[in-house]
């Protein structure tokens, strides 16, 4: 009952009636993931769907010398681990959990199932692809397109229009910024003591506060 309640919540069975919720329910498993665990490996084969519950977990690309480059962040309510199970090829990328991470597993051949039974999932699924590839189409434009600054003051303007618009409670070091960013940590950390001192931002203990939107928005190149 309590995995049913947490996938009605995820736009992906957003069309499923209650029975085939209940069915679909029945076939996910409960798994934690510590801070830092890998829940799953570039490269590896894909076995299986993951829904996050709880936590986040970042999608990443790790280059041969270590670097970093974070794709996505996801949290409750979105799901990872589909493309693999729609292309058969080894997985894209690296899914790592930000920190303690509670997610609904769905093996490939439950997720086949369901699909196939209940094809309104598909919807859901191409909705939520087509969404994930708007959102890589702006990335790409946004390291073509702008420099540091502005790809920082855009990541900035989204994360605070995940919340009130104004502020980030979220906490993010300059290393993960740089990650997300496709910079150094060093430049990000200049980069937001430049916009301090602009009078863009205020930068406390618990968050990051946008002070003048509109500059942040020419900035961003918007
Ligand atoms: P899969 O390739 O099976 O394993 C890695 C997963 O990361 C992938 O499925 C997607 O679910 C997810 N993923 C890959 N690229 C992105 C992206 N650009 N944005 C969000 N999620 C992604």
């Amino acid at each position: 009952m309590a995995v049913a309640q947490t996938l009605r919540g995820v736009p992906l069975f957003r069309e499923l009636t209650e029975d085939e919720l209940g069915r679909v329910a029945a076939a996910a498993r409960e798994r934690t993931y510590p801070r830092n665990s890998v829940i799953l490996f570039e490269d590896d084969p894909g076995d299986a769907l993951f829904v996050v519950v709880g936590g986040q977990v970042k999608v990443v690309l790790i280059g041969e010398d270590g670097r970093e480059v974070i794709l996505s962040v996801l949290g409750p309510g979105d799901f990872f681990g589909e493309m693999s199970l729609i292309d058969d090829e080894p997985r894209s990328a690296h899914v790592i959990a930000m920190e303690d991470a509670r997610l609904l597993v769905l093996r490939r051949e439950d997720f086949q199932h369901a699909l196939e039974e209940h094809p309104r999932i598909a919807i859901g699924l191409l909705r939520a692809l087509s969404r994930r590839l708007r959102r890589a189409d702006d990335k790409i434009g946004a390291l073509v397109l702008l420099d540091v600054t502005g790809r920082v003051a855009k990541l900035l303007l989204e994360l605070a229009d995940e919340q009130d618009g104004v502020t980030i409670t979220r906490k993010l070091t300059h290393h993960t910024i740089a990650q997300m960013v496709g910079s150094s940590r060093e430049t990000v950390s200049r980069t937001m003591r430049d916009l301090v001192e602009r009078g863009l931002i205020a930068v406390n203990r618990q968050a990051i506060v946008i002070q003048d939107r509109g500059a942040l928005e020419r900035a961003a190149g918007q």
